[in-house]
């Protein structure tokens, strides 16, 4: 039985021997970490395998990448593959691709291979381990080869780690069993959805409601004791040994974006309730009541409100958000009393900081950083601020082939500078970012100008100062813009919420948590808001990211993570919880 303890005991030949097959034919990778033995946990065995290839020259890392078998290739018919390539390929029923599938992955490897001069290489077993579709790896494979052949390089030698990952995982006779529960989870939640097509679970509507249920009955057989508050927060509480005991809260939000992930906010709901499970399995209490509160709405789809669940939590909530709209003009009040919600209650759900020692929220880190520096953890420093706005342009709707030119008040055509307007002051700016994500021109026809136009505005830095003024100069050049075209222009604020330091002293816990996993503690801030930043408002926070594949890219179905990372994510967490101290 091979173990991190034999593997740091043995001989540099003996540690190279049983790490033949983790690299496809490159012992050389083993050989070279050899020499940073003893590792402290599998953590840091594979951050020590993945160091090696990347300081490697470009020609041993394209020697590495061309050292592996095309999917369904020559090789693999012949029945010509290392055994760990013939069992992932099996695993996913490549050796029993229909003629059709042959067909369409050897002219995606001859193309893929023309275009990038390496085969094309995934872990076919897939985020959790347990392999991956035909169709999801073709429909992967028809994606990746549009890359540029550095992001490509990168990917690939992503993939190589990954599956080396679950290479060693076998070998170790070790199965990230937490993270494979949490992620079958999100996979349960996210088949609850308001489009049959995508995963949309937009605030109270049904699908909303029938997640929170499921949500409530899994912490329920964690052993935890669960209401649903008057904003449909569902908050789940592990009882502390002793009565009378402060309140340490964890959680992030369960509704998610249109055509969203599966992990983003849900992740941070599932894990504590994982290892809730796992305490409550062996009697296990802790020295202060723990909450994991699956907040009800951060993402402000169905009522351009952000933050609804935490908000309430944090005793901020905006009432007169009662009168809100949604697209079909129904009110967030009736909203909710459809729900069986009682808005008198909504004051009530506020939190007294005097008896909140923290609040912690895991979340996929849904961006690059993490991905790319090859790490499974980041310990959040800052929440970034956000600046959002509702812009309703009106102009003159007439007839597209008799209006000259000239004569146009086009209320379309000054949405489309605004946009660029948007891009262009922030480009450069200091950790800046600016989107128009919504725009439409409101009944519009082919043959019609555009008499009117709705955009939203998303503005967002670390740093407050360098949001506002971004905020000032695109309002200012919004204005300018439509006295230029004779074009009316009407605002609305939909969101101003400042940058969120997150606390030192639960960044230290943390980062100490992570470190024990035999991880480097990295910082790093957060561009995305969080239920994190409302509940500042009443107790001290800190983040804990996960790294995000598929180029970190979030806010899409695409969105995607690993079992092995959801699992140490929660070996971290539950030693946090553990070690938790009020200091
Ligand atoms: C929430 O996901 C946001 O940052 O918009
Ligand atoms: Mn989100
Ligand atoms: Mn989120």
């Amino acid at each position: 039985m091979t173990t991190i303890q034999s593997l740091n005991a043995c001989s540099d030949a003996d540690f190279v021997d049983a790490l033949r097959g983790i690299y496809e034919h490159s012992p050389w990778i083993a050989a070279r970490a050899a020499q940073a033995r003893p590792f402290a946990s599998l953590a840091s065995l594979k951050l020590a395998l993945q160091s090696t290839v990347d300081a490697a020259s470009i020609d041993e890392q394209l020697a590495l990448l061309r050292a592996h078998p095309e999917l369904a290739g020559k090789a693999a018919i012949a029945g010509a593959l290392t055994a760990e390539s013939t069992d992932e390929q099996a695993s996913s029923g490549l050796d029993r691709c229909t003629a059709h599938e042959y067909a369409q992955l050897h002219a995606l490897n001859a193309d893929y291979n023309g275009r990038f001069g390496f085969p094309f290489i995934l872990a076919v077993k897939g985020p959790t381990g347990r392999g991956l579709t035909r169709q999801a790896i073709i429909a992967t494979f028809e994606r990746r080869i549009g890359n540029t052949r550095g992001d490509e390089l990168r990917e690939a030698l992503r993939q190589v780690h990954r599956i080396a990952e679950i290479r060693l995982n076998a070998l170790l006779g070790i199965t990230p069993s937490l993270g494979a529960v949490v992620m079958d989870w999100c996979e349960v939640l996210g088949a609850l959805s308001d489009d049959e097509s995508n995963l949309t679970c937009a605030y109270m509507t049904p699908a909303h409601r029938r997640t929170a249920a499921h949500i409530a009955d899994w912490m329920r057989a964690a052993g935890m004791t669960v209401h649903v508050d008057a904003v449909g927060n569902v908050v789940g509480r592990y009882a502390a040994a002793q009565p009378g005991a402060k309140t340490l809260a964890t959680g992030s939000h369960y509704d998610t974006v249109r055509d969203g992930g599966k992990y983003d906010g849900r992740l941070g709901i599932l894990l504590p309730v994982a290892l809730v499970a796992e305490l409550h399995a062996r009697g296990q209490r802790l020295p202060y009541d723990l909450e994991v509160i699956a907040f009800s709405e951060e993402e402000g789809v169905r009522f351009r409100s952000t933050f609804l669940g935490s908000s309430a939590l944090a005793g901020s909530f905006d009432m007169a958000l009662l009168d809100a709209v949604d697209s079909d003009a129904v009110t967030l009040g009736d909203a909710l009393a459809q729900a069986g919600h009682d808005v008198a209650s909504i004051a009530a759900i506020a939190r007294d900081p005097a008896s909140m020692l923290g609040f912690v929220e895991v979340h996929i880190e849904q961006g690059p950083v993490l991905l790319e520096r090859g790490l499974p953890l980041g310990v959040v420093s800052a929440i970034a601020g956000s600046s959002r706005y509702l812009v309703e342009l009106s102009g003159v709707a007439s007839h597209a082939g008799t209006t000259p030119m000239g004569m146009r008040r086009d209320a379309a055509a000054a949405a489309a500078e605004i946009v660029l307007l948007v891009e262009d002051r922030c480009r450069n700016g200091d950790a800046l970012v600016g989107t128009v994500g919504q725009l439409n021109v409101p009944a519009g026809s082919v043959n019609v100008i555009p008499g009117a136009c709705r955009l939203s505005l998303d503005i967002r830095a670390a740093d407050d100062a360098v949001r506002l003024a971004a905020v000032d100069d695109i309002l200012a050049g919004i204005s300018a813009i439509c006295t230029r075209r004779g074009i009316g222009e009407k605002l609305f604020k939909l969101l101003e919420i400042d940058a969120v330091p997150c606390a030192p002293r639960l960044m230290a816990q943390l980062g100490a948590a992570v470190e024990g996993a035999g991880l480097p503690r990295f910082d790093l801030p957060s561009g995305a808001g969080h239920d994190a930043m409302r509940m500042a408002q009443l107790t001290d926070v800190a983040m804990l990211f996960v790294r995000c594949g598929n180029g970190g890219i979030s806010h899409n179905p695409l969105e995607t993570m690993t079992a092995d990372d959801a699992d140490i994510a929660g070996r971290v967490l539950l030693d946090f919880l553990l070690d938790f101290s009020d200091n």
